[in-house]
């Protein structure tokens, strides 16, 4: 990441040269100059381009302000257990998270718990569960439908079994405190993780949900139905994971006349961010009770 290199990149396509980097709310008007500029029938294109946009601005932003935490000390400790990422699948939607962001999601959750209860990680290709593993007595389950992350996450002591989210046994209903888990980009299948979490949760479990409404258009459509089916929105942490991301395809910049090699220099100085949602189960009882029934 880097402000000067970002801001020679905005600059070039408003015809500017900026000799120092732009300050951060000059930054923000320029990219609000262009996400104007960058208007097109083609919503799809125009949803790229804008998703680029959005992204540097979170970028640049983070730049100036960084996101809080983690500790120095148990990141130190994450790293030193953390084996190098199996390969990104596509066929899995996996992009992971990087190792800050996994402590910073595993703070979050632990803030909450105070030191127990049921996890499971639904998908874990960002290792939240060894992070979270390093705060805390805690009962930790992951389940992915790729058999690497679970030999991955095994090989560094953490318990996990291949399964796809959508044919789950029936051991795992209502069975979890919290439920942590970075869904797809898109509504189809983040729904049916939606699905499974709302069946893993125990009354007055937490929902802990990466998600970000410029980089997944139906992030609010599922968040509102996340409310809908009985879950209350307790907190939401803006831009708290980054992500290391993919050229977007020449066509978006064919489509608005950019030189393709624009995008290809963006990612190398911009990230991906999602924000972390926590979310409560208010459908039934609540985590007082079943605190109470753990201290039995
Ligand atoms: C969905 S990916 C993270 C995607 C990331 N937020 C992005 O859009 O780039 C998170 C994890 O879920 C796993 N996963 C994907 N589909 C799954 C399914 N149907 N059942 C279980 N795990 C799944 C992936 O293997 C990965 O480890």
């Amino acid at each position: 990441m880097s402000a000067k290199q970002l801001s020679e990149l905005i600059g070039q396509l408003l015809g500017e040269k900026p000799s120092v980097p732009y300050l951060p709310k000059e930054f923000r008007q320029r990219i609000e100059t262009l996400l104007q500029r960058f208007q097109s029938r083609d919503r799809l294109q125009s949803f790229y381009m804008h998703y680029s946009l959005r992204m540097t601005e979170a970028t640049y932003q983070r730049l100036h302000q960084p996101a809080p935490g983690p500790d120095e000390q148990i990141l130190e400790q994450f790293l030193a257990r953390l084996q190098p990422y199996p390969e990104a699948s596509q066929e899995f939607a996996q992009g992971s998270v990087d190792p800050a962001s996994s402590l910073r999601r595993a703070e979050t959750v632990h803030r909450h718990l105070q030191g127990r209860g049921r996890v499971l990680a639904l998908g874990d290709d960002d290792a939240t569960g060894l992070a979270l593993s390093l705060l805390g007595d805690y009962q930790i389950q992951v389940i992915d439908i790729d058999e690497r992350i679970i030999a991955w996450l095994a090989a560094m002591g953490l318990p996990g079994e291949v399964h796809d989210l959508r044919e789950l046994p029936d051991s795992y209903s209502g069975a979890y405190d919290a439920v942590i888990t970075d869904p797809p980009r898109d509504l189809e299948l983040a729904g049916e993780f939606l699905q499974a979490a709302l069946r893993c949760l125990a009354p007055g479990g937490l929902l802990f949900w990466a998600d970000h409404p410029d980089w997944n258009q139906a992030a609010l459509t599922l968040l509102e139905r996340a409310q809908r089916q009985g879950l209350e929105l307790l907190e939401e942490h803006s831009n708290w994971h980054c992500y290391v991301p993919h050229v977007i395809s020449d066509a978006t910049a064919h489509h608005f006349r950019i030189p393709p090699g624009w995008f290809h220099e963006l990612v190398k100085y911009a990230r991906l961010w999602s924000h972390l949602y926590v979310l409560r189960d208010t459908r039934a009882g609540g985590i007082s009770r079943r605190r109470a029934s753990h201290d039995e």
